[in-house]
């Protein structure tokens, strides 16, 4: 659809959980629908794109507590961390709000009342696991137990890693709360449910209608309705962090019922602030556009309860939800051993955030195949494709124009076929970008930077250069060059934001709009050229995957506590015989020395004084503590562990520590200990 009357439209991403950092898997939907967005506003529609953190559920709740901080300050620390990553990725939101706000809490009370009235709220006692040291009813992730199928220990309460079963809580063999360690009791408690299944009508004919869903989406629904729908509970008892349902005292709404809420209540902020018209895009027959963009993982929420929620509470319903599929690295799942889990904050570190929309852009369609982001074709991609045919394009033209006629393009350019082409290409990239078929449009951009560069090759700029009487000739194939960077950089611009805005600034031209491909640059002055942007170096890569295996350093928590949202003590380990502990080493040391590490997010550099060694030692503790707080201290290290050898240097030894996410404290003995002595 490429309608030339503006349209007003409405775009979300999912709202990513504030227990966690951005990594690069989230930043396949941020980056999809931003480009999105991006194009619509470059064709002049009136576009939204609203966000926020969802900051609801036992998870945040736990995390909380075991930082020792209130939700809310929590909270507070994650949306800064997320509003800076999506920053950094040039992620333009108009509006990164909050679940956790006034106008939340009145669209979720709103939408609850509305479908109570509408009778499609019904309330009964189950019965459900309740942890009795916390007092608190345990969610099915909390319970921990042995697989009732398999007997593998430690899994969580709903499947099991090892065997692959699902189960209910109740079936674990052994269980214990995952936040007290305690035996679950079963209690009874009132919850309350919408009811999902007398929605079925409604949502066969919603589902069915033509661009709502993509067709593994429809697929998908079919299956959903053969099963059954069941009713969805939707509240949870006290404690939780959350809005307490209004007519229901000590009962909470769950997580997943404010959170789609959310997407009302990010953009009723953006309303109220800009004097925008919020019912006009929210009444039930609104003529505007509204477009969920999310993971194939949460479909059931928003192809199900989400637009059921809307319609029996009398408001529109979704336009249409576009769901992305998952992201691998180098053709396996993130992972944090392989340094493949990689954080937005870590890549930030090390290489160019456009780098990584080109990459995505080049890869995305408009179905739910996962992506793969391959490292090594990453690096060759974005090198060939971006420096060395389009950026190269205007850094062989702009020379010659800046040095030899002093900024100036030529007058007239018309009939120049190669131009024509180029500008002839527009709506058939818009197309593409507007059915968010991303791989398309790059594909047909780069076929027209070959084609320029072919005519590059065919011209010869450097050899008229050097002949006479060819300054006219020089310049008009020079100023085709300008032209034809310039339109490319039109059809790059949703991808590439900063980078167009850099050339922009080069060409000494107003924003780019979409339209403007239908002109050209004619007798107007350039500035002198600066390098727009340089090549991927392997090493840069190597460097980031390094840090996001550092935050796997044997100091710090086990990977499996960091990702758990969980407040967990982790079981005891196995029995070891007195000889297999003595086999471990462990001695009384004075760090003699502490320092940064120069490129290490996490690490210091500790110089141990063993009484008759030293032994250099990075530890992951930079989070912890400042050099100067440890020199001169007295703390435990493994002094005959295995040395290893790290990005920056040689590794020594462990020194002793406890925590994790809770912080981070390395061991001291009692006065008097001395360098060198043995630990028993
Ligand atoms: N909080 C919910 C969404 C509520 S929307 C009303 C949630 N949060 S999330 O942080 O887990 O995920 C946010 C989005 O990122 C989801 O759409 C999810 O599918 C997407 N992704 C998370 N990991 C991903 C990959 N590895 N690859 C691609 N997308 C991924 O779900
Ligand atoms: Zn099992």
């Amino acid at each position: 659809m490429t309608t030339t009357s503006p349209r007003k439209i409405l775009v979300t991403s999912a709202l990513p959980y504030a227990n966690g950092a951005i990594h690069i898997g989230h930043l396949v939907e941020y980056i999809q629908t931003d480009i999105w967005v991006r194009f619509q506003k470059s064709r002049g529609h009136t576009c939204h794109y609203v966000c926020a953190d969802d900051t609801h559920g036992t998870p945040i709740m736990l995390r909380a507590e075991k930082e020792g901080i209130t939700p809310e300050a929590l909270i507070a620390r994650v949306h800064g961390e997320h509003s800076r990553d999506f920053a950094g990725f040039h992620v333009g939101f108009d509006n990164y709000y909050s679940t956790n706000s006034a106008e939340n809490r009145e669209f979720a009370c709103d939408i609850y009342k509305k479908l109570k009235a509408n009778g499609k709220i019904a309330s009964r006692t189950i019965n459900q696991l309740y942890d009795p040291v916390k007092s608190m009813f345990l969610p099915d992730r909390f319970v921990k137990g042995e697989c009732p199928k398999c007997g593998a220990k430690d899994q969580y309460g709903d499947n099991c890693e090892s065997c692959g079963a699902t189960y209910s809580p109740t079936e674990l063999k052994n269980p214990y709360s995952a936040v007290s360690g305690a035996t679950p009791e079963m209690r009874e408690s009132e919850h309350y449910f919408f009811k999902l299944g007398e929605c079925e009508d409604f949502l066969k004919g919603w589902t069915n209608t033509p661009g709502k869903l993509q067709a593994e989406a429809a697929n998908k629904m079919q299956e959903w309705f053969e099963s059954g729908l069941s009713d969805w509970d939707i509240s949870r008892d006290a404690p939780y962090f959350g809005f307490e349902i209004p007519d229901a005292p000590g009962k909470y709404f769950y997580v997943w019922l404010d959170a789609p809420v959310g997407y009302m209540a990010s953009h009723k902020n953006l309303c109220d602030r800009l004097g925008i018209d919020f019912d006009e895009y929210w009444k039930k027959d609104s003529t505007t556009e509204l477009y969920h963009f999310i993971g194939k993982d949460i479909l059931y929420f928003h192809a199900l309860f989400w637009p059921a929620m809307l319609e029996y509470a009398g408001y529109r319903t979704p336009t249409a939800i576009n769901t992305h599929g998952f992201l691998t690295v180098d053709g396996a799942k993130m992972s944090k051993s392989r340094g493949t889990f990689i954080t937005a904050e870590s890549y930030l570190n090390h290489l160019n955030p456009e780098w990584l929309r080109y990459y995505f852009a080049a890869k995305l369609s408009n179905t739910f195949e996962d992506i793969d982001l391959n490292l090594e074709d990453f690096t060759a991609r974005v090198n060939s494709d971006l420096i060395g045919k389009y950026i190269n394009i205007a850094s062989r033209a702009a020379g010659f124009i800046t040095k030899r006629f002093e900024g100036k393009l030529a007058a007239d350019l018309s009939g120049v076929e190669l131009l024509n082409k180029l500008q002839a290409a527009s709506e058939g990239i818009a197309a593409h970008y507007d059915a968010r078929e991303y791989s398309r449009a790059i594909r047909e951009i780069m076929a027209l930077t070959d084609e320029v560069n072919q005519f590059v090759d065919q011209n010869k700029p450097w050899e008229m250069a050097k002949q006479e009487g060819q300054e006219a000739n020089l310049q008009r194939v020079c100023s085709i060059l300008i032209n034809a960077f310039r339109l490319l950089t039109i059809y790059l611009k949703p991808v590439l934001p900063k980078l167009s805005n850099d050339v922009e600034a080069f060409l000494n031209i107003p924003p780019l709009q979409w339209a403007d491909a239908q002109n050209l640059l004619l007798d107007h002055s350039i500035n002198a050229y600066n390098h727009l942007m340089v090549r991927i170096d392997p090493k840069n890569i190597e460097a980031m995957v390094e840090e996001n295996k550092q935050s796997l350093a044997p100091i710090e928590a086990p990977a499996a506590a960091k990702a758990a949202p969980s407040f967990e003590i982790a079981p005891i380990a196995e029995t070891c015989s007195i000889d297999d502990f003595m086999k471990v080493d462990l001695r009384i040391a004075l760090i003699a020395n502490a320092q940064h590490v120069e490129g290490a997010e996490k690490l210091l550099q500790l110089t141990l004084d063993l009484g008759n060694e030293t032994r250099n030692v990075f530890a992951g503790i930079k989070s912890a503590y400042k050099p100067e707080d440890l020199i001169g201290k007295h703390t435990v290290m493994v002094a005959n562990l295995a040395p290893r050898k790290m990005k920056f240097g040689m590794s020594e030894g462990m020194v002793l520590a406890a925590g994790g996410d809770g912080g981070l404290y390395i061991l001291e003995p009692h006065a008097g200990a001395k360098p060198g002595m043995r630990v028993k």
